[in-house]
């Protein structure tokens, strides 16, 4: 059964829009964007990882423009000390507006404050880098009363329909519980993520453990869980008496087995395809993905690469 069949005759059977497609249970979502950027330095060294720039915007403006596709209004992006240029970002900036106007670039202007008007944005500081588990627990304070939040880690960037998260959304509104992303992963790297022990045929599965970071032979399956959660309250108790893991880290990961193992948690293989950005190789890769597809820049991408193979 394909993803969509799965769920057929629900909220999206219209087939519509993205925005026709919500019927949304998930208000919403945590960003965690207090990491160090280690993987790509020295680049990451005053800039914040997640502002580097894909096409033409910061890596995070997707991921929140990811989320208000999906039906999310509303984000608690959990940053760490120095990493203001996250925030400023998202400020409103009349000055900039001010200028571009005067300058004859009107659409530019409605562009930049389009931006300050996104979605309702929240910054939590996370003091230490604990670990993911420990920054999205930092967000707790900030979900009262909500039965799920989701979760996005704005080092991959999703490019397919509908939206990643929506397809997570959207198991959520089906199963009640907490949702994984899942992806088939090779052998050569399924230790770079956390794997998922399941059942059933899919694309939806029942998530029976997962494992961070196993090695290949202790990897219960090939499914890898990627960067977007749809996560229970129960998650997020269960993520306040995790011990460090892995690394020495609050692993989020043994949050979710804890509940996977009380048969809480379902997985979704999902449809279309993630770019990474937190490396160098994959961010130049994702930026030729990106601009690939842009109909003004596209034709002159290619264009460069023709004239680079010719050696000029
Ligand atoms: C984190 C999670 C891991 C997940 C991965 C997805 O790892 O801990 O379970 O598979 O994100 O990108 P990190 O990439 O932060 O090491």
């Amino acid at each position: 059964m394909t993803a969509a069949a799965r769920f057929e005759g629900g909220p999206d059977s219209a087939g519509g829009t993205v925005e026709s497609h919500r019927v949304t249970t998930v208000s919403t979502l945590v960003v965690p964007a207090g990491g160090l950027g280690t993987r790509f330095l020295p680049a990451t060294k005053a800039l914040p990882k997640e502002m580097v720039p894909v096409g033409d915007r910061p890596a995070i403006q997707w991921g929140l423009e990811e989320a208000v596709a999906s039906g999310i209004r509303r984000a608690v992006v959990v940053t760490a000390p120095g990493k203001d240029l996250i925030r400023a970002h998202f400020a409103p900036d009349p000055v900039l507006e001010e200028i571009l106007e005067r300058r004859g670039s009107p659409e530019l202007a409605r562009r930049v404050r389009a931006i300050t008007e996104l979605c309702d944005l929240e910054f939590v500081e996370q003091a230490e880098p604990l670990g993911l588990g420990h920054a999205v627990l930092c967000a707790r304070d900030r979900l009262e009363g909500e039965a799920a939040a989701a979760v996005l880690l704005p080092d991959d960037l999703f490019d397919g329909s509908p939206p990643l998260l929506a397809q997570l959304v959207e198991a959520h509104t089906w199963e009640g519980c907490t949702v994984l992303a899942l992806r088939r992963c090779p052998q050569e790297t399924i230790s770079r993520y956390g794997v998922a022990a399941v059942t059933g045929e899919g694309p939806v599965f029942t998530v029976t453990d997962v494992v961070e970071k196993p090695t290949p032979e202790e990897a219960p399956s090939d499914l890898a869980i990627m960067g977007r959660y749809v996560l229970t309250a129960e998650v997020f108790e269960a993520l306040g008496s995790v011990t460090p893991g892995a690394g020495g880290e609050i692993q989020l990961t043994d949050a979710i087995g804890a509940v996977a193992r009380a048969g809480r948690v379902v997985g979704v293989e999902f449809v279309g395809r993630l770019l990474d950005v937190g490396t160098l190789d994959s961010w130049l890769a994702t930026n030729a993905a990106i601009v690939w597809q842009d109909p003004e820049l596209g034709p002159a991408l290619r264009e460069r690469i023709r004239e680079l193979e010719q050696g000029g």
